[in-house]
């Protein structure tokens, strides 16, 4: 089996929520997809540990709502690396309440459906929900966020409970993994301490910090060693401090 042919598969980037008796709950899906149009269905893939499962199983509706090619990444820290009974993950995004009551977020959204479970079935580590579109909406023409750019842009595997994920050592070499020869840094020198190339992945999201790439958006310019990131550097994604990162060794 070739894992990597399942990269070639495309997805957008969602956050589905749902709520009963009062707990919300919601995390990124890149696994949802129109079923059929009259009537109009919408399918999910929804680890059976993800907090929004249980809710959903007893809700019996979900939100889906299509993230923008720029979507906040502490929305995407929050909603795809952490649990929802142990955090608020609506407090800082605005939501709106429509025909289910599932929260809608549409911080970072372009468009949503709210959607009504009518079929589950049960696929191993996940279960898929068939929802039938109740009310939807578009707010905004701009760009969806596909997983292939996020995957691209920040470098990183697909969460253990996306559908989507393969363990590292399935997927053999890629073929523009980048040359085992020291790179010219900024300056036009090349950095001659292999500790300066070593890459640091972040404990809480998987996150891969890359001297080589730097960090563009922190400040942080490519050729930047880990060791040389100021004290306050904090992961893109999730957040998280300097301390929660680890060599990759
Ligand atoms: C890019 C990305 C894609 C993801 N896709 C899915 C998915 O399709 N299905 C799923 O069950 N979890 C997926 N996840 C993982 C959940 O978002 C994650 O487990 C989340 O913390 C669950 O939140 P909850 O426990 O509050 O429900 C994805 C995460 C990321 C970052």
């Amino acid at each position: 089996m070739n894992y990597k042919a399942f990269h070639k598969l495309s997805y957008g980037l969602y956050i589905i929520a749902s709520e009963f008796e009062g707990t919300r709950s919601g995390y990124i899906g890149n696994t949802a997809f129109q079923v059929t149009s009259s009537p109009p269905q919408i399918a999910i893939s929804c680890h059976k540990n993800n907090d929004t499962h249980g809710i959903i199983l007893k809700s019996g509706v979900f939100s889906l709502s299509v993230l923008k090619k720029e979507a906040s990444t502490s929305l995407i820290g929050e909603f795809g690396f952490m649990a929802s009974s142990e955090m608020d993950k609506f407090a800082k995004v605005k939501t709106e309440v429509h025909s289910t009551g599932a929260p809608v977020v549409l911080d970072s959204s372009l468009a949503w459906f709210d959607c009504r479970v009518v079929q589950t079935l049960d696929v191993g580590s996940h279960t898929l929900f068939v929802g039938e579109v109740a009310e939807s909406q578009l707010l905004s023409d701009d760009e969806p966020l596909t997983y292939e750019y996020y995957r691209e842009k920040y470098k990183m595997l697909a969460p253990r409970n996306a559908p989507t994920y393969i363990e590292k050592d399935k997927l053999t070499e890629e073929p523009s993994a980048k040359p085992s020869a020291p790179q010219p840094d900024q300056t036009g020198m090349a950095s001659a301490d292999p500790d300066d190339e070593e890459e640091y992945i972040c404990a809480i999201c998987g996150y891969v910090y890359r001297p080589d790439d730097g960090d563009l958006a922190a400040g942080i310019p490519p050729g930047t060693p880990f060791s040389e990131l100021p004290e306050d550097y904090r992961c893109p994604i999730c957040n998280a401090g300097k301390d929660y990162f680890k060599p990759m060794g």
